[in-house]
């Protein structure tokens, strides 16, 4: 357990007991395939971004608990998705579902995690956070789209980069972040503005993982945005800082969408800074968040804020 989850024990404990009894459907392999990836466990960081943030601007109900539990259905439904669109084989130290059922069950029990979280929500009767919620999940769907557009594109810039980051993964981490803020009623401003840079933040840092990340502990492949041919921030500054004959290897690798000489342009993005830029861009990002709740009440759910902001670059997995 992270030092996040344990400032929150109580109603974390709560969170996946509530996921798990969610997952129920009378169809066999709903549940075979929903308690597959659920029980792999995951860091669980976008529920305990709801409580922290509920928590944090004084809530006293219990709705928070069923709300971090929407977050992480819609997470796990955009991992089984993802997996399936980015041939993905490892998630979570395990095969993954699309690995070790096909495409399409991922796609549906996909569906059912995501549907599973709107029924979740409609129970807390909360108009503004079912505005939040849809939002989002649309913003996400758009990101993974323009994502899979740009594939083999070696022309991608940074700009359009941190657009696809933002809406694929930063705006989950905003919804979670704003939705407890909504239910304490309180100021929304500063937690959405916090979320949003964590996981810009927590994004960067995935990307350069995805370079120099410990299989073992990350429990994903390395080098699979290469072999997807896509153009993440670590091979955007590489390509327009490298050598040019070494700028055309990554050109070549994008477009050809392979990995084949991932050692040779993981040196490349080492020695041209690649990896330094990422991790220092990923680190103002965090700096962002942080000062996004300067204006915030002093307490210990804030401290614990901070903390997860600095987490989301120095994790190794
Ligand atoms: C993986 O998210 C998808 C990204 C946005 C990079 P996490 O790293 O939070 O995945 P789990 O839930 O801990 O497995
Ligand atoms: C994750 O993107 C974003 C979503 C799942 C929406 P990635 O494809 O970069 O994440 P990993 O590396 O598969 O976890
Ligand atoms: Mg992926
Ligand atoms: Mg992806």
């Amino acid at each position: 357990m992270l030092p996040f989850h344990q400032a929150v024990e109580n109603e974390f404990s709560k969170v996946n007991k509530l996921i798990v009894s969610q997952l129920h459907s009378d169809v066999g392999l709903v549940e075979n395939i929903g308690h597959y990836i659920i029980d792999a466990g995951g860091k669980r960081l976008r529920p305990v971004v709801v409580l922290l943030s509920a928590l944090a601007n004084g809530y006293q109900g219990v709705d928070h608990l069923k709300m971090a539990a929407v977050i992480e259905f819609i997470h796990t439904a955009t991992l089984l998705h993802d997996d399936v669109v980015d041939v993905a084989s490892l998630r979570r130290g395990r095969q993954t579902a699309n690995a070790q059922w096909g495409n399409a069950p991922s796609v549906l029990v996909g569906d059912f995690l995501y549907s599973r979280a709107f029924q979740m929500l409609v129970e807390i009767e909360h108009m503004p956070i079912m505005s939040v919620m849809a939002n989002a999940t649309n913003v996400i769907s758009e990101g993974e789209v323009q994502q899979m557009a740009n594939a083999g594109n070696p022309d991608i810039s940074e700009e359009i980069y941190l657009q696809v980051i933002y809406r694929k993964t930063a705006k989950l981490f905003e919804a979670a972040a704003q939705v407890g803020a909504c239910l304490a009623e309180k100021d929304q401003d500063a937690m959405i503005t916090y979320g949003k840079h964590l996981g810009m933040a927590f994004q960067i840092a995935d990307d350069v993982l995805d370079y120099q990340g410990d299989i073992e502990v990350t429990g994903k492949n390395i080098g699979s945005d290469l072999a997807e041919g896509k153009m993440t921030l670590p091979l955007i500054f590489a390509r327009d800082n490298a050598e040019p004959a070494d700028a055309d290897l990554i050109r070549k690798a994008i477009a050809g969408k392979t990995a084949d000489n991932f050692s040779a342009i993981l040196q490349v993005v080492n020695t041209s800074g690649g990896l330094s830029y990422s991790r220092q861009q990923a680190a103002k990002e965090v700096e962002l968040a942080k000062h996004a709740l300067v204006g915030m009440p002093d307490g210990e759910y804030k401290d614990v804020l901070l903390d997860l902001a600095e987490f989301s670059i120095s994790r190794v997995s």
